[in-house]
């Protein structure tokens, strides 16, 4: 007889996930204190996570989830580059360091980077930075990304995801709940996220070995690239 109970795991099971109206609003709140708090943080990687994309002059460049403009400083303005995020809040930020440092190579867009606006293969890159445990559906986002990047570009996604240490692991499931309600995920992994979307993991890294965010660097096609 098959055997009808629940498959045993060890895993507890959380049904904690994001939704777009609650995180417009909690990033409108985190973006009074974004960038002494949690900015501060991210610096040194988002800084190694950008220059992965190798760009060339005149490449585009799409930030989803650009939030307060962190990575602005990065983006030479021998790139064009667009910023989206979902947050009014985020996105005034951002839009005082375009104003501030008169970055006309820049574009601010409010939206869902679920469903943008772009054509098909209109970037060159696309670089989710701290975003793709943020959003509703993590596939659904790769999979836009797939679809507005070039067949032979770049996705570089830095993320903190659910760690493959059991004890550590089982800590983020369980906390999950708490996580959301203060804006992202953290029971999320890297292979949910990439089920079925058709992209290839070129690589991915840590910064150091106590690092707990990774950058992982994905294209549709395969390209002969290893860490930089
Ligand atoms: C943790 S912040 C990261 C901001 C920035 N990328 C960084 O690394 O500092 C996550 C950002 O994703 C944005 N976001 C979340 N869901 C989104 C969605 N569906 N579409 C666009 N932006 C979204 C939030 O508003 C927030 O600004």
């Amino acid at each position: 007889m098959p055997d009808a109970s629940p498959p045993r795991t060890s895993a507890p099971q959380t049904n904690a996930t994001m939704s777009e109206p609650a995180t417009s609003r909690i990033y409108d709140l985190w973006a009074k204190t974004y960038d002494c708090t949690f900015g501060r943080l991210i610096h040194k990687r988002q800084t190694r996570a950008i220059s992965e994309m190798r760009h060339q002059p005149g490449d585009r460049v799409l930030d989803l989830g650009i939030g307060t403009g962190m990575s602005l400083h990065q983006y030479p303005d021998t790139l064009e580059v667009v910023g989206m995020d979902l947050s009014a809040g985020m996105l005034a930020k951002a839009a005082e360091k375009v104003d501030e440092h008169n970055l006309s190579h820049v574009s601010l867009i409010r939206g869902n980077a679920l469903e943008t606006p772009f054509a098909d293969h209109s970037f060159d890159h696309v670089v989710i930075s701290h975003t793709i445990s943020v959003v509703s559906e993590p596939n659904k986002l790769l999979h836009e990304a797939k679809r507005l990047v070039k067949p032979d570009g770049k996705i570089i996604v830095l993320n903190h995801f659910c760690s493959k240490t059991p004890v550590v692991g089982w800590f983020e499931r369980v906390a999950n709940p708490l996580f959301v309600k203060i804006g992202w995920r953290s029971d999320l992994t890297l292979e949910e996220c990439l089920e079925g979307v058709g992209l290839r993991v070129l690589y991915h890294f840590k910064t150091s070995a106590v690092d707990i965010w990774q950058i992982v660097v994905l294209s549709p096609k395969r390209l002969p690239l290893t860490p930089g």
